[in-house]
């Protein structure tokens, strides 16, 4: 099972940026322990920032038949991209929306996710903490989904002998 990681505008400046609302930790400390969390429960992950709409539409793109999974925090591109929100959606793959701060407890135009209707969840306002979370979730829906493959699997081959 492989999760993909994408990361939007400015999360490379973790660590320098606005340290107030995002904390110290850079975003290569935040992939490390992911990556702990992966090596440790046989997952696949790979790690993807771009500051360009159109290349996290291209990497989401990706996604089909490459990976299981998708961890996506958009970033400032939450609040304004039709075509990420789209590229989702087109993907039908399970993703989780992460963003460090609290949206709704900053200014009004951070208030509405274009691309949170098209995730199957969103973690917030628990700073790096929530890439764990959303790991954790991942692995769940991972789960989830491969039983129910294998189940209908399994109904098929009955109904095949019948
Ligand atoms: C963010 C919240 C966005 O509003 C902002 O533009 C970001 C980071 C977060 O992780 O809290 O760049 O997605």
């Amino acid at each position: 099972m492989k999760i993909v990681v994408i990361q939007g505008p400015n999360l490379n400046m973790l660590g320098l940026r606005e340290q107030n609302i995002y904390g110290p930790m850079k975003l290569e400390d935040i992939h490390a322990q992911m990556k702990g969390f992966a090596d440790q429960n046989s997952l696949d992950i790979e790690f993807f920032q771009s500051n360009l709409e159109g290349e996290i539409v291209d990497r989401i793109q990706e996604c089909i038949g490459d990976a299981d999974g998708i961890i996506i925090n958009p970033a400032a591109y939450t609040h304004t991209s039709i075509a990420i929100r789209d590229a989702i959606s087109a993907v039908q793959l399970p993703t989780l929306e992460v963003h460090l701060s609290n949206i709704h407890q900053r200014e009004e135009f951070r208030h509405t996710s274009l691309t949170a209707p098209v995730c199957a969840g969103q973690i917030l306002g628990m700073g790096p903490f929530g890439y764990h979370l959303a790991m954790v979730g991942m692995t769940q829906i991972l789960k989830e989904v491969s039983a129910m493959k294998q189940a209908r699997e399994a109904q098929a081959q009955t109904q095949a002998q019948a």
